[in-house]
């Protein structure tokens, strides 16, 4: 099979549009044509001339000779509005946009199939690390039990630099932005959205199932205090934020995004610093793990390469979990294992604590260690940011609720 001619117009040239550019520049054996590369800014000093660039997006878009649109900016609607446009003028698209995605999957998915072209994605998810591809081709027909990881590089940089080398979470985020794995405005991956959306998008190739974000529980690390480090410490625990994707029994799905406690005996235990790692648990191949750049220009870059290269060669996403007999259904009626660190015990009833195996209460500190409802948890997500809760689930403790066989009364609670 011989390779098609692709000529690309380009969206962003920021960190991954100049990746790509060098990735593209420097790789052997493949060619393709960056015909035009819009850009916003006017008065941002460029590497290339000005004659590469336009500042009109129809200058791309309506150009007959542009088979393949790159979408590479940091705006995730405006990104939608030129993939839409893209998709409906027959254009192929290949996308880093893990937010334009995780909201609008289902409509770009329609229109794909209406203008019979392929939307590829691999860099939206964990960088560098082939996962769609492996879950579209390797898992095809194999059935998955969980999906988890670490696909947030710089939550993993911060986590990383408060646990093993104590500095504050300030200091490390200043540190992880000033590296450039963080955007001046972090709230995106220290409140867990970005490895939401980049979970979702998972979940549709690995399960089937296409979530949209408001239905995913979402916590990330900014309410972390040096208490919950020297909890974690004592106990032998690294503290890593990760999407979980589990497939129950009978084909209900639960996603959710939560720091976790994570021991030694865990391959996750050691990816840090800004790698990401993902672990899949397979039917048949057991459990799988990928470890690689979840960030950064040249491998972000490199992903998109791979997709240019493979729709050279015709390739489109087949979404087989999703056309498969056996059918999962999204359930967030879970049941998960977890340390909460409060300041009231109104905290507990607010957030569906029960079942609790071990507590403790000083003036300054008091966490338990129990059960919690993850549907009560997600009604509640503003409440534990407001109150500086920290939560951590442990032990991979995840069950259906129906399954759950201890509870004790909500108001018995309030006496602890
Ligand atoms: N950075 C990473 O490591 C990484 C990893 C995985 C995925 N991604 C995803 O990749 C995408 C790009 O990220 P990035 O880090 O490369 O962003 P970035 O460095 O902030 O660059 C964004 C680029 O988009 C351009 N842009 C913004 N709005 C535009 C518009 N309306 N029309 C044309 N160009 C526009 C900017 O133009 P000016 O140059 O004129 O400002 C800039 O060149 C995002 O979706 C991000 O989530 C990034």
């Amino acid at each position: 099979m011989t390779a098609q001619k692709l000529n690309i117009g380009l969206f962003g040239f920021g960190c991954v549009g100049q990746g790509l550019y060098h990735v593209l520049k420097n790789s052997k054996g493949f060619t393709a044509n960056i015909s035009k590369i819009a850009i916003k800014d006017p008065h941002k000093k460029r590497s290339l001339p000005a004659s590469c660039f336009t500042f009109d997006k129809a200058e791309i878009l309506d150009n007959p000779d542009i088979n393949v649109i790159v979408e590479l900016i940091d705006d995730a609607e405006e990104a939608f509005r030129i993939v839409k446009e893209a998709l409906s003028k027959g254009k192929h698209v290949v996308t880093a946009n893990k937010k334009m995605l995780a909201t609008h999957l289902e409509e770009l998915l329609a229109l794909t199939e209406q203008n019979n072209v392929s939307l590829l994605y691999e860099a939206a998810c964990c960088g560098s690390i082939p996962i769609i591809r492996t879950l579209e081709e390797y898992y095809d027909n194999e059935r998955i039990h969980s999906l988890s990881g670490i696909f947030n590089g710089t939550t993993n940089y911060i986590l990383t630099k408060t646990i093993s080398e104590k500095l504050s979470y300030a200091q490390a985020l200043k540190q992880a932005q000033d590296k450039g794995f963080a955007e001046t405005n972090p709230v995106s991956d220290v409140e867990g959205f970005d490895p939401k959306y980049k979970a979702i998008i998972l979940a549709l190739h690995a399960f089937g199932i296409l979530a949209r974000p408001e239905e995913i529980l979402n916590v990330g690390i900014t309410t972390l205090r040096e208490e919950d480090i020297r909890y974690a410490s004592e106990k032998g625990y690294k503290i890593k934020l990760v999407p979980t994707v589990k497939r129950f029994e009978d084909g209900s799905v639960g996603i959710f995004v939560l720091p976790r406690f994570i021991t030694p005996t865990n391959p996750l235990y050691y990816v840090d610093n800004e790698f990401n790692g993902v672990l899949v648990d397979g039917d048949f191949s057991g459990e799988q793990f990928l470890k690689g750049r979840g960030a950064g220009g040249n491998p972000t870059g490199a992903a998109v390469l791979s997709d240019i290269s493979a729709l050279s060669f015709g390739y489109r996403y087949e979404f087989k979990k999703r056309h498969q007999a056996e059918k999962n259904t999204l359930n967030g009626n879970l049941v998960l294992k977890v340390y909460l660190r409060y300041q009231n015990p109104e905290d507990l009833t607010q957030l569906g604590i029960h079942t609790i195996s071990e507590h403790y209460t000083s003036e300054t500190y008091k966490y338990v260690v129990a059960l919690a409802d993850l549907e009560e948890l997600k009604a509640s997500s503003d409440y534990i940011r407001e109150k500086g809760v920290f939560i951590a689930t442990l032990d991979d403790y995840v069950e259906l609720k129906e399954q759950k066989v201890k509870t004790v009364k909500r108001e018995a609670l309030l006496s602890i």
